[in-house]
């Protein structure tokens, strides 16, 4: 089923180099990059951004992470884009992740785990919203998608 996600790379991943890195995987896996801007985010969007992790003990050094430089916020289309997405981005502590993931490879802490994705449609609809106008949401056809999709 062809879906949406909106992926964010974090603050640390672009102040260690790693944007580069990690865009290559997602291109090279054949998702369709839908959106893409690079943002200092506002606090009052971060907060909003992570609602649903308010009151909770890491959600002070949490908004304080997300807003400490640019994130490259992103939205990105194919079969199965949410759950695709999350496992090529490994468990949320970089220690569980598989290698081979982004937090797997590249990092080694939960508060600096380089990248987030949607964990559901409705996170997903919600998230692309907050960070996206319509008009920055681009629908193009790409001709290696015959080489993608059967
Ligand atoms: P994300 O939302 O950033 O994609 O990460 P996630 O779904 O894998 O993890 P989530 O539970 O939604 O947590 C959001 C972010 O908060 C930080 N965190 N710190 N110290 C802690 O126990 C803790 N737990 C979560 C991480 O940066 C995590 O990605
Ligand atoms: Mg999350």
């Amino acid at each position: 089923m062809m879906e949406r996600t909106y992926v964010m790379i974090k603050p640390d991943a672009m102040q260690r180099g790693l944007m580069g890195d990690i865009l290559s995987r997602f291109e090279a896996r054949g998702l369709k990059p839908v959106a893409v801007k690079l943002m200092r985010i506002p606090r009052e969007l971060a907060e909003r951004h992570y609602g649903e992790h308010k009151g909770k003990s890491f959600f002070d050094p949490l908004i304080e992470y997300i807003t400490s430089g640019p994130c490259l916020c992103m939205v990105w289309e194919g079969d199965n884009a949410i759950q695709a997405c999350r496992q090529m981005m490994g468990k949320t502590n970089p220690q569980d992740a598989a290698p081979g993931t982004v937090r797997g490879d590249l990092a080694l802490q939960t508060g600096r785990n380089l990248i987030h994705g949607s964990d559901s449609p409705e996170s997903a609809r919600r998230e692309i919203e907050l960070f996206f106008n319509d008009y920055e949401l681009v629908t193009y056809e790409r001709t290696m998608d015959i080489w993608m999709y059967e």
